[in-house]
């Protein structure tokens, strides 16, 4: 087939998860397709948003197993339902569970993730969700933005694929911060990464039917 199937994992509102489904209905991100969510959090709103767009969901929650045991297990089910539906590409997208070396190695160049700000500002073990627009506003950054990376095993250090400046105007909290961010940033910018990708993929593999 001539795109490439795509699992978006989401822990939360799922707004980038929705910018991703509605590029995919403009032919924005034609490369790929979104053919499963997979929640790491029951009940989170993005699992709403995949059923309203007819893209099967599933959850994998952590919390049922034993500390010791959690990740192993969670990452064999997360295989698993990966395996089943025959993905090669997977979007982070507001997702907040760390996967292992191991797991990032077998997917090497094969996970983005889209973090809120222009790395290496605030970002890594701690920095996600608004923690990184307060650090933006503490520091007094005047230019911020988001960024697409492949995952590695360093939180937030894989390679950028692509980011976008967004100001930080006078005024700001970190929530008209982040929605800035959200909406002239990472709603943009992840479609177009995750399309730029696919495409490389595929031209990679010529004599796929
Ligand atoms: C947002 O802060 C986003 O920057 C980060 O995760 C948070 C929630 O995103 N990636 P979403 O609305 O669940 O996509």
């Amino acid at each position: 087939m001539k795109h490439l199937r795509i699992a978006v994992l989401v822990s939360g509102g799922g707004t980038n998860l929705q910018a991703l489904l509605d590029a995919q209905r403009e032919g924005i991100l034609a490369a790929g397709e979104i053919v499963l969510v997979i929640s790491d959090r029951p009940g989170a709103y993005a699992l709403e948003r995949a059923c309203a767009a007819g893209v099967p969901t599933m959850e994998i929650s952590k919390r049922e197993y034993s500390k010791e045991i959690r990740q192993m297990l969670f990452e064999e089910k997360l295989e698993e339902a990966l395996a089943k539906s025959e993905i090669e590409l997977i979007i982070l997208a507001g997702f907040l569970s760390i996967l292992s070396a191991g797991f990032t190695r077998k997917w090497d160049h094969r996970i983005l993730n889209i973090h809120p700000s222009l790395i290496p500002s605030f970002c890594g073990a701690g920095f996600y969700g608004l923690k990184v627009h307060e650090a933006a506003l503490t520091r007094g950054v005047k230019l911020t933005g988001a960024t697409v990376h492949f995952v590695n095993e360093i939180p937030d250090g894989g390679e950028i694929i692509a980011q976008k400046a967004v100001e930080v105007l006078p005024g700001d909290t970190p929530e008209t911060l982040q929605r800035r961010v959200m909406e002239q940033a990472e709603w943009i910018l992840l479609p177009r990464a995750a399309e730029e990708v696919c495409r490389r993929i595929l031209a990679e593999q010529p004599d796929r039917k």
